[in-house]
C-alpha cells in the first residue's frame, strides 16, 4: 500500500462536518494536523470543505481539493442528456432492460460505478486505499441523503467494501456478480496530459500501489458472464491474456473476457 503521508486537518467553510478532526483522524488510523516539518507537496490533508471530505497534495489549499461528488454537474449530466449510451454500459454488455450485478473492483473515485448504478444496475465495489475507501464512503452517504430523487436511488444500488478485490472469493457475496470490472491504475497513464485532475491526485497518492499481478486471472473465474478491463488506447493486454473482444474510444478502451462461470468456486 502507498506510504504517502496523509494528515487530517481542521475542516474549511460551513461546520457541516459528521465527525469531528480528531474523531476522523482516529477512525482511519492517521496523524493530525498541524503539520510541523517543510515538507511541503509530498504529503496529503485530508479534511471537511462544507461537509464533504476532501484530499488535496500540499500544503496550498488553494490548489482544489477533491471530493467524491455523485451530484457533480458532469456526471447527473452525462446521465440525463447522453443521446448514445455510455461506452462502459456497452462494454458490460447488458441485454434490453435487465438488470446486472456488477462488482467494480478497483473504485477509485466510483465515478465508472456510479454511471453503471444510474443506468438500473447493482454494484459492489471494492477498494483497498483505506484514503478512497473514506472518500467513497462520504461521498455514498451524501448521496443517499441528496435532494435529487435519481441520485439517491443510484447511491442505494451501490454497496461498498474495504479491502482487496482478491478477497473476492472468499467474501460473502451470496451469488457470483454477473460482469467483474477492473480499472486498475498504471504507470504509463502518470505522464499523459489526458489524466484527468481525479485521476492525477489518485496517482499522487497511490504511486507505490503495485497492482495485484494476476488480478484478471483471479477474477476469470468469478463473473458468470464477462470481466470488463479498462486499458488506456495503446496498452498492451492484461496479465498479457487476449479479450474476447475490445470497444475502443478515443483516449481508451475496454478489453472484454467472457466467462461462463454458473457457481462460487
Ligand atoms: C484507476 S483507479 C479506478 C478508477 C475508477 N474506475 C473510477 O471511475 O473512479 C484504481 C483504484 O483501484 C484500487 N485498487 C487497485 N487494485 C485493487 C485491488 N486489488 N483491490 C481493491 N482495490 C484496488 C486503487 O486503490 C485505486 O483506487
Amino acid at each position: 500500500m502507498s506510504s504517502s503521508s496523509v494528515y487530517v486537518v481542521a475542516p474549511v467553510g460551513a461546520d457541516q462536518a459528521p465527525e469531528t478532526t480528531l474523531e476522523l483522524a482516529a477512525r482511519l488510523s492517521l496523524p493530525w494536523g498541524p503539520i510541523t516539518h517543510s515538507d511541503s507537496g509530498s504529503h496529503f490533508l485530508l479534511f471537511y470543505q462544507d461537509g464533504c471530505l476532501s484530499l488535496q497534495q500540499g500544503e496550498d489549499r488553494a490548489a482544489s481539493p477533491l471530493c467524491v461528488d455523485f451530484e457533480d454537474g458532469t456526471l447527473t449530466y452525462r446521465q440525463r442528456h447522453a443521446t448514445q449510451p455510455e461506452a462502459i454500459l456497452k462494454a458490460i454488455g447488458a441485454r434490453h432492460s435487465e438488470r446486472l450485478r456488477v462488482v467494480d473492483a478497483t473504485a477509485g473515485w466510483g465515478l465508472d460505478a456510479f454511471v453503471i448504478a444510474a443506468a438500473g444496475h447493482r454494484v459492489d465495489l471494492f477498494e483497498r486505499s483505506t484514503i478512497l475507501h473514506a472518500l467513497l464512503q462520504d461521498g455514498l452517504r451524501r448521496g443517499a441523503a441528496s435532494q435529487d430523487a435519481r441520485v439517491v436511488e443510484t447511491a442505494r444500488r451501490m454497496t461498498l467494501h474495504l479491502g482487496d478485490s482478491g478477497l473476492l472469493a472468499s467474501s460473502n457475496l451470496d451469488a457470483l456478480p454477473d460482469v467483474i470490472y477492473l480499472d486498475p491504475m498504471f504507470p504509463e497513464r502518470r505522464k499523459s496530459a489526458k489524466v484527468k485532475k481525479n485521476m492525477f491526485l489518485l496517482q499522487r497518492l497511490l504511486q507505490d500501489d503495485v497492482p495485484s499481478a494476476s488480478l484478471l486471472r483471479d477474477t476469470l473465474p468469478l463473473a458468470r458472464r464477462r470481466v470488463v478491463v479498462k486499458r488506456s488506447l495503446h496498452a498492451g493486454f492484461l496479465e498479457e491474456l487476449k479479450p474476447s473482444f475490445q470497444l475502443s474510444g478515443k483516449s481508451s478502451r475496454f478489453d472484454i473476457y467472457l466467462t461462463q462461470n454458473t457457481s462460487l468456486v
